[in-house]
């Protein structure tokens, strides 16, 4: 039976029921298909989406933007410092007047709180399109191309190698929620933070899923379907560039490190991508590499989202 999901936000993947997931695939998947046939679909057809971004974007603001055109809706995009937000207007008091104009708000941030208080406060939807501790669209866009290239996602194996930043951590929950096995492999200092690992976990006991974190990139890529990779510097973290390059330098996801995983495994990257760092090129163009298919979903997947929630 569909599940009902209207009015919902999407902070994080932990939030959502595994029917819930499953539901947003198979719209994804629908509307994938209306878009390649050219079949209209405008299931928001007057519908008003505010994207408020404090950083910048490529794939989220234009598939936000585009995913609501296409549903017969249209995007308002605020960048960095056109809210009164930026000059100190509350969370709160942002949240009841945005409220008051629009149909649903996707917001990417610095700050998690702020888009759990957004949510909070507003009485309508709020998607987080990236905050420093999460980014679940990009996940569900991920799992979503997963199931497209594996058939199937139950049992296979992910290998994250490299920061245990936000992807990491959405990685942890989608993983384990959809009974993928996860191994990440990070320096020392920079493992995912525990409140993530211990919600993975908790997954891990319902859905079977094997959740490990490990300092070794070989031991994680082993005999994996699926390797994963990001920036070593997130959005924010810029004037640690060059710190972070030599703590992350054995992180590199290169041929050496792939001959661990399966051979028909294939290569993810949430992009955008600093390619020479975390991945060399000879990976990410290899035809192991699913890329930009991966970045295609995004806009799939959020269709399918926003249609759901708003
Ligand atoms: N992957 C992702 O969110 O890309 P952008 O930063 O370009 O939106
Ligand atoms: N970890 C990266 C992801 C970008 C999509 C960042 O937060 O900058």
């Amino acid at each position: 039976m569909a599940v009902n999901m209207k009015g919902k936000s999407l902070i994080s993947i932990n939030d959502l029921s595994v029917e819930e997931i499953w539901e947003i695939f198979e719209l994804s998947s629908s509307l994938k298909l209306k878009v390649i046939s050219g079949e209209q679909h405008h299931l928001l057809k007057g519908k008003t989406l505010g994207m408020i971004f404090s950083k910048p974007s490529t794939r989220t603001r234009v598939s936000f933007e585009v995913g609501i055109y296409q549903l017969g809706g249209i995007g308002l995009y605020f960048g960095p410092g056109d809210l009164q937000l930026k000059r100190s207007e509350s969370v709160p008091d942002t949240a009841k007047v945005l409220s008051r104009y629009l149909s649903g708000i996707m917001i990417r941030t610095f700050d998690h709180q702020d888009v759990v208080d957004l949510a909070k406060y507003a009485s309508i939807p709020v998607i987080n399109g990236l905050t420093d501790l999460l980014h679940p669209c990009q996940v569900l866009s991920d799992l979503f191309t997963i199931l497209e290239k594996k058939r199937t996602l139950k049992g296979l194996k992910l290998a994250y190698v490299g920061d245990g930043n936000n992807m990491a951590h959405s990685l942890l929950h989608g993983c384990s929620k959809v009974g993928m096995n996860i191994s990440i492999a990070s320096p020392k200092d920079y493992q995912p933070q525990k409140q993530i690992v211990d919600n993975a976990l908790k997954n891990a006991k319902s859905s079977g899923s094997k959740v490990e974190i490990v300092d070794d990139p070989a031991k994680a890529v082993k005999d994996a379907d699926v390797i994963y990779t990001d920036v070593w510097a997130s959005m924010g973290q810029e004037s640690e560039s060059e710190k972070r390059k030599k703590i992350f330098k054995d992180y590199q996801v290169n041929s050496n490190l792939v001959k661990h995983a399966k051979e028909d495994y294939i290569f993810m990257h949430c992009l955008p991508a600093h390619r020479g760092d975390e991945v060399t090129d000879e990976v990410a163009d290899s035809p192991n590499s699913v890329i930009f298919d991966e970045a295609e979903n995004r806009l799939h997947v959020q269709k399918a989202i926003m249609a759901l929630l708003m």
